[in-house]
């Protein structure tokens, strides 16, 4: 049976997600497993039980990951802890001018579930500091897209290779 990868994300202004649909193609691209691509809002526990492997991607909001990742995360931490110790996952942040405190966040939950981080978590800045930029579509770049990209292909050829 092929493995299965849970790419879980948040966005509001479309950064994040484009970065999501980057990994999410390159991952179906890369090999022969499950990619299931799924809002924060609507992930329960069940889903990140039944995945092998994760990709998380959201914004950093006042200094944090953004409220709804987090609900997430709240909503089924108990439900999944010891049960998902050593799995491999990455994380993408997108930012407006920092970044730090949400990747920061964003592996101290997953080190609490015991996952094993298999890449360093990018934060893609979209230099957005403004009201009118903070609220305006994101378009994001090239490069930001693809290294994306390599994070969805590695996770889901070490999944398929069982390297993790
Ligand atoms: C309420 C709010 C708070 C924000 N706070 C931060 C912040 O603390 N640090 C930062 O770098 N960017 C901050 N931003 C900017 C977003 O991270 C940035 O616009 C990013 O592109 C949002 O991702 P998205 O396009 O996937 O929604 C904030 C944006 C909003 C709407």
């Amino acid at each position: 049976m092929s493995k299965s990868l849970a790419i879980v994300w948040y966005s509001r202004t479309g950064g994040s997600r484009q970065l999501a649909e980057a990994a999410r193609d390159a991952a179906r691209e890369a090999g022969d497993v499950a990619v299931r691509f799924l809002k924060a809002e609507e992930t329960q526990a069940e889903d990140l039980l039944s995945a092998d492997g994760y990709l998380f991607a959201c914004p950093e909001n006042l200094a944090a990951i953004a409220g709804v990742m987090k609900a997430m995360f709240d909503r089924t931490y108990y439900e999944v802890l010891g049960q998902i110790e050593g799995r491999p996952y990455a994380a993408i942040v997108c930012a407006g001018s920092d970044g730090e405190n949400a990747r920061r966040q964003l592996e101290r939950i997953c080190t609490g579930w015991r996952l094993k981080r298999v890449a360093d978590t990018p934060i893609v800045n979209v230099a957005a500091q403004t009201k009118e930029e903070i609220l305006a579509e994101k378009v994001i770049e090239e490069r930001d897209l693809e290294s994306a990209r390599e994070l969805g292909a590695t996770l889901a050829a070490g999944l398929e290779m069982g390297v993790f």
